[in-house]
């Protein structure tokens, strides 16, 4: 079979995999509003290319901060990759690894951190953190991810508490039994479980600025703050000296009617001008996707549930062709539009049509 799009990936996974993890995966949050608007508004911007520009060679790669990586396409943090694949984690971080991009892991894989560095020990790598109610659990991943390389701390902001997925309810979904958070291996042991495998009310509901203060004052580590939408938080997060954030609407897993990442895009890019990098994940699907958020003023992108589709297809092998597919996509969309590299990516290259 040759899958030749990202969407034959989620149609692939959408027949294999077991029917309760496929709706865990796809959910939105309440009606999913925002979830659907994440790819409709893509469709919605119009390209404007520039001709004749030898596009004979085209140089697809990029940095951020201050790595190069060989395209600006990423791997977003999502929990429980087991779910998708045996091998769970390992299998991405390699996939990222031979691919030369970034993999952001998430505090509730279903690897360690430990193993997943140990199986992809070249690979660039940031840690996405969830701070718990207990603190000392916190402050022991960044220490952990410090120690091992991780060349950044991720943390996600627009989770004081899960949003309300309603398939995962009808379901009842639980992590199976044979899966675990292993990042929290003897650190929550003795507690009440919630259908995550996670403590139950685990998460801090309190997070403030001071926060952001507080893990600056733990960590070395640059910091990205995943989940902004305001150009009001953007400017807090400038203020505050974060390194990078992430547009982001948690793939509409969350607040169910905030905008869609690329139109939030435009005003939190007025708002930072060059003071942060500024990245964004949701709905990117397409190599044309992925330039019009590079023309709207991201400096790279980042994949959620197309990984889980790459890895649900043929583990590490699988999520390489599903990033190969993008790249190839972003690449000819580059010279389709006479961009030779991605600094001659700007916003003359896009048009929103009147409504
Ligand atoms: C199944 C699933 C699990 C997720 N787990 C996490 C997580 O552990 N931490 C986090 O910051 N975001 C998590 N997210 C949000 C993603 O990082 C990302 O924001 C979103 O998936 C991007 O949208 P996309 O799936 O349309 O690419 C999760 C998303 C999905 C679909």
């Amino acid at each position: 079979m040759s899958l030749v799009c990202l969407s034959d990936f989620e149609a692939y996974a959408k027949k294999h995999l077991p029917k309760v993890t496929w709706e865990y995966l796809a959910a939105g949050a309440d009606d999913s509003c925002t979830r659907d608007d994440n790819l409709r508004a893509y469709k919605r911007i119009r390209l404007r290319p520039c001709l004749l520009h030898d596009v004979s060679m085209i140089d697809t790669k990029t940095t951020i901060l201050g790595t190069e990586i060989s395209f600006p396409v990423g791997i977003a943090p999502t929990g429980f990759h087991r779910l998708a694949w045996p091998s769970g984690e390992l299998s991405t971080a390699k996939a990222a690894e031979a691919m030369n991009t970034c993999y952001i892991a998430s505090t509730y894989a279903t690897c360690s951190m430990e193993e997943i560095v140990a199986a992809a020990p070249g690979g660039f790598r940031w840690f996405q953190l969830y701070i718990h109610r207990q603190r000392s659990a916190s402050v022991q991943l960044v220490r952990r991810a410090e120690a091992l390389g991780f060349q950044a701390v991720v943390l996600t902001v627009d989770v004081p508490y899960p949003g309300k997925r309603r398939d995962d309810i009808r379901n009842n979904f639980q992590l199976p039994q044979h899966m675990s958070v292993k990042n929290f291996e003897g650190i929550f042991e003795d507690q009440d479980r919630s259908e995550y495998g996670l403590p139950a009310n685990s998460m801090e509901p309190n997070l403030s600025w001071e926060d952001v203060r507080w893990l600056q004052g733990l960590t070395h580590l640059p910091i990205v703050l995943k989940g902004i939408l305001t150009k009001e938080d953007t400017e807090l997060a400038v203020r505050h000296g974060v390194q990078g954030i992430i547009v982001s609407n948690h793939g509409g897993r969350q607040l169910d009617g905030v905008p869609a990442s690329i139109d939030a895009l435009v005003e939190i890019k007025e708002a930072v001008r060059d003071k942060v990098e500024i990245y964004l994940d949701g709905g990117v699907r397409t190599g044309t996707d992925v330039l019009k958020a590079l023309a709207l003023g991201a400096k790279c992108v980042f994949i959620g549930r197309p990984a889980l589709w790459g890895l649900t297809y043929k583990g590490e092998e699988g999520l390489q062709e599903l990033l190969q597919i993008l790249k190839d996509e972003f690449r000819l969309s580059m010279a389709l539009t006479g961009c030779r590299n991605v600094s001659e990516i700007g916003r003359h290259l896009v048009q929103f049509p009147r409504l």
